[in-house]
């Protein structure tokens, strides 16, 4: 169980929670987020800000921007990429959703989290914006306010940019847009939806082992950022293998394998014997992709096929504390939380409601009342008084007028 009650704490200690105390889990995640806490604490203290005033530096934090007198910190400016980034025994959330849902699954104890694929055409339109408001990284589409991508500092070291594309030199300049504010970059092989294929991207690469190859040494040849990328089963498993050989070769630091064929449905179980194939004749870590909906499905998943590490997708969108080693929180507690990170880091209304929803339809039914409600919404303002989050909602963006006067 989470270290804090999600239903009873004030709003100053859950923010500061949401932000530095990720449920521990029994791997190396433990001391460096007391560290990092500890430094918050101190910088606090320098700061002078007396106990009480705390709870607004916490918010301030908890939005990614350290203000002080005068001083502002920025966050989420580009550094210089992890020299490597780990993928063994990493638990991975899957290319699904955007920040809120990454980070609360890195609160939950989620290792690498995805970000759902974005094509290369529109990131192409995109500049990159500091949003000091919020202390996001944003990516804009140029002359309009559609932000098609934010990231922030928290998630700097572990989040994936995943992109759909067909073409290596296109590939190449939208990953030198984001490439510095990610941990690495990954190409999706695996979407089977008709705008993918029509347009040559996603599962149409699997057929293409010659563009693939182009695309992935495009990309690791000019990028220090590492690269990987997801694709799903072919027709017959010696096939799978071979090209999973040929993308070992290009140089990739991974290679997630999503245990499924291209016509399979989500309902068709997932083959991780083929998975296993898979693993057998690599040497880069694979990560195992397909079916995992409980927290012991992690060692089930990795015992079975001999990955290096899993990718949860489902499991993660109903109920994203699937993460947790000491088990699922219940999905009400989720789904607050999940709105408490939307409302904190202005999440696109459109997105959450849909995130929502795949909550509600798998544990309740959107014909009823909650569902039509959320279907209703047109605002973050209308889900957080649908959730009884008005006071978060005013007290966060009180916080943010406050800090845009200063
Ligand atoms: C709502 C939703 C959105 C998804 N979007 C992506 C995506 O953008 N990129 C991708 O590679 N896979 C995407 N997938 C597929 C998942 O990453 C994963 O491969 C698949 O759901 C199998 O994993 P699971 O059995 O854990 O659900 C998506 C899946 C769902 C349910």
């Amino acid at each position: 169980m989470l270290s804090f009650s999600l239903e009873h704490e004030s709003i100053d200690s859950l923010s500061w929670s949401s932000v530095c105390s990720a449920p521990p889990r029994p791997r190396q995640r433990q001391p460096a987020a007391t560290v990092r806490s500890v430094r918050r604490r101190r910088f606090a203290l320098r700061c002078g800000l007396a106990s009480k005033a705390i709870g607004i530096a916490r918010v301030i934090e908890d939005v990614g921007t350290v203000v002080t007198s005068g001083s502002k910190e920025p966050v989420g400016s580009a550094a210089s990429p992890p020299a490597n980034m780990e993928y063994e025994n990493k638990h991975v959330l899957a290319p699904m959703g955007t920040l809120p849902l990454r980070l609360l699954a890195a609160q939950y104890g989620a290792d690498i989290t995805y970000g759902e694929e974005i094509i290369d055409h529109k990131f192409l339109k995109c500049e990159r914006r500091m949003n000091e408001r919020i202390g996001s990284t944003d990516f804009v589409e140029k002359g309009t306010e559609n932000v098609v991508f934010r990231t922030c500092k928290q998630e700097r070291e572990r989040v994936v940019f995943q992109m759909g594309t067909s073409d290596a030199v296109r590939a190449l300049r939208a990953a030198e847009i984001v490439c510095k504010d990610v941990a690495a970059v990954d190409i999706n092989m695996g979407c089977p939806k008709s705008f993918s294929l029509s347009g040559g991207m996603g599962a149409a690469l699997l057929n293409k082992p010659e563009l693939i190859h182009d695309i992935l040494t495009t990309l690791k040849r000019n990028m220090d950022t590492p690269v990987t990328c997801k694709i799903r089963l072919l027709k017959h498993s010696h096939d799978t293998v071979e090209l999973a050989r040929r993308i070992e070769k290009t140089g990739v630091s991974a290679l997630t394998v999503h245990g499924r064929r291209v016509p399979d449905r989500p309902r068709d179980p997932a083959k991780w014997d083929e998975i296993a194939n898979v693993v057998a004749a690599l040497s880069i870590p694979v990560i195992a992709n397909g079916d995992v909906f409980e927290y012991d499905d992690f060692q089930r998943i990795k015992v079975a096929t001999g990955a290096s590490s899993v990718m949860v997708a489902r499991g993660a969108l109903w109920n994203a504390s699937i993460f947790s080693p000491e088990g699922k929180v219940p999905w009400e507690d989720v789904k607050r939380e999940y709105i408490r990170k939307s409302i904190l880091w202005d999440n696109d209304v459109k997105s959450t409601k849909h995130t929502l929803k795949e909550m509600i339809m798998h544990y309740s039914c959107l014909e009823l009342a909650e569902g039509k409600a959320v279907i209703k919404s047109d605002t973050l303002a209308d889900l957080a008084r649908l959730y009884g989050e008005e006071e978060y909602y005013q007290h966060v963006n009180k916080t943010r007028f406050q800090d845009g006067v200063d």
